[in-house]
């Protein structure tokens, strides 16, 4: 079975991975438009056959065709959606990840890997101000981690209520685990930032109260860090109407969480070490691969009983009082995804994510300056975190979206418009630390 033999075509194949990954890590590929499904089709030819291609062939048709044909992630040019940004040895260390094997579901089968994650884990959960005995584990993303914790909160909390408040600008990952679990979302307006308030909770919470609608809530979701201007919601504020309405309390900081660890930003988090559950992305702005977000709860054994699985083949694997990262989300076997995150912070230290964010943050400010100084544009928001939204007066959808395609066809950046209160606006998202203010100063020079 040549498959599992170490034999001098896998020696070559090892070379060869190396190789590419060694080329790729500093070197994020230009970005391309995609191929249509014909021209794929037509690069790669049949893959899939009875005798194999060999692995040489195989691995040029990834390097030629199948990983040059993306918007890669980690480009400092990326400043649409969400990028990512992994450091070289979260990177480095992802391919260790992948070939170890390691189940990191239950104790008994990747203890080692479990208790690297849970200091990973334990760092976020301090950057919160959690007690030392929150914790939880790491999911695939913010979407798996909203809905896993919105479970435990249903399960563990809302008794017979059915009904979660949610501000008007909650990632769209919060409407779609309602519907998963069935539940009903009270939509609290926002701000003029996008944000959601201690006292429009209020307001919505006593409006519900003349209709009897509001003893059907259960919790409040708030966000640290909206995906479309970056805002913060006044969690101080939510967490203090939460407590008096015993609503469990959820933060989304699948975005913003990661500037926590930023001094000149953490005061705009106060309130959130009164979460129930909290969710931080790494995959997002702390520098690690996809796919990984932390998932907390201030009182793991709640979430315990509602997310562990049974199975007489699965019940002798455990151990009492040994940390199983299955039982506190919606998943049972799982890579020990959070290893990369956990690498790169014993690598560099935590100092160097402080001061990589906090880098961020400035190149972030100094380019709201540029647009205040630029006569064709105008700065929407004062950014909270590393998002910007300008406009550029006189400007169609239609103008934006060539203003994009523009960029992007010749190299520049990738940058997409968004909405802000109906109106079609520019954004731009800082959080590769390599992002320059020059390269940003091109982004606003296309738009005069
Ligand atoms: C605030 C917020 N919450 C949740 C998510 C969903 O995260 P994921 O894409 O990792 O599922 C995102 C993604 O951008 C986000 O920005």
């Amino acid at each position: 079975m040549r498959m599992f033999d170490f034999d001098d075509e896998a020696a070559e194949l090892a070379e060869m991975c190396f190789s590419w990954i060694r080329g790729r890590v500093d070197n994020p590929p230009p970005f391309v438009a995609p191929p249509t499904p014909t021209e794929l089709a037509m690069h790669l030819g049949r893959t899939i056959t009875p005798h194999g291609l060999g692995s040489t062939e195989a691995m040029h048709l990834f390097a030629r065709h199948i990983a040059t044909s993306a918007i890669v992630l980690d480009s400092p040019r990326h400043g649409a959606l969400v990028p990512g940004a992994p450091t070289i040895a979260a990177t480095l260390f992802d391919a260790c990840v992948g070939a170890s094997a390691l189940v990191a579901e239950a104790w008994l089968e990747a203890s080692g890997a479990i208790a690297a994650e849970n200091q990973a884990l334990r760092w976020l959960s301090d950057l919160a101000g959690l007690p030392p005995d929150a914790g939880g584990c790491f999911v695939s993303g913010g979407t798996a981690g909203n809905l896993s914790a919105l479970c435990t909160a249903r399960d563990a909390h809302a008794m017979e209520r059915r009904t979660v408040a949610v501000g008007a600008d909650a990632h769209a990952s919060i409407a779609k685990a309602l519907r998963v679990l069935g539940l009903h979302a009270l939509i609290v307006p926002s701000d003029e930032r996008g944000r959601l308030t201690g006292a429009a909770l209020s307001d919505a919470l006593l409006a519900a109260d003349d209709d009897g609608r509001s003893v059907d809530v259960f919790a409040v979701v708030a966000t640290a860090g909206a995906t479309n201007a970056g805002s913060i919601d006044d969690l101080a504020g939510v967490a203090e109407i939460s407590h008096e309405r015993d609503l469990w309390f959820h933060v989304d900081a699948a975005y913003g969480g990661a500037a926590l660890c930023a001094p000149s930003a953490r005061d705009r988090f106060t309130g959130i070490e009164a979460v129930d559950s909290l969710i931080i992305d790494p995959h997002k702005w702390l520098f690690a691969p996809l796919d990984c977000c932390g998932l907390l709860y201030r009182e793991p054994a709640r979430a315990l009983p509602v997310h562990q699985q049974s199975a007489s083949y699965l019940d002798a694997m455990r151990v009492e009082g040994e940390w199983d990262p299955a039982d506190y989300a919606l998943h049972l076997t799982r890579r020990a995804r959070g290893l990369p995150f956990w690498f790169s912070l014993a690598t560099y230290g935590t100092d160097a994510y402080a001061e990589a964010v906090e880098a961020v943050l400035a190149t972030t400010r100094t380019a709201a300056r540029h647009i205040d100084a630029a006569p064709h544009v105008e700065l929407i928001l004062e950014p909270e975190l590393g998002v910007l939204l300008f406009r550029r007066p006189g400007w169609s959808e239609g103008d934006y979206l060539a203003w994009s395609r523009a960029l992007f066809s010749d190299g520049t950046a990738f940058v997409l418009p968004t909405r802000w209160h109906g109106e079609t606006v520019g954004r731009f998202v800082f959080l590769h630390p390599k992002t320059t203010i020059e390269l940003f100063d091109e982004v606003l020079a296309a738009m005069a």
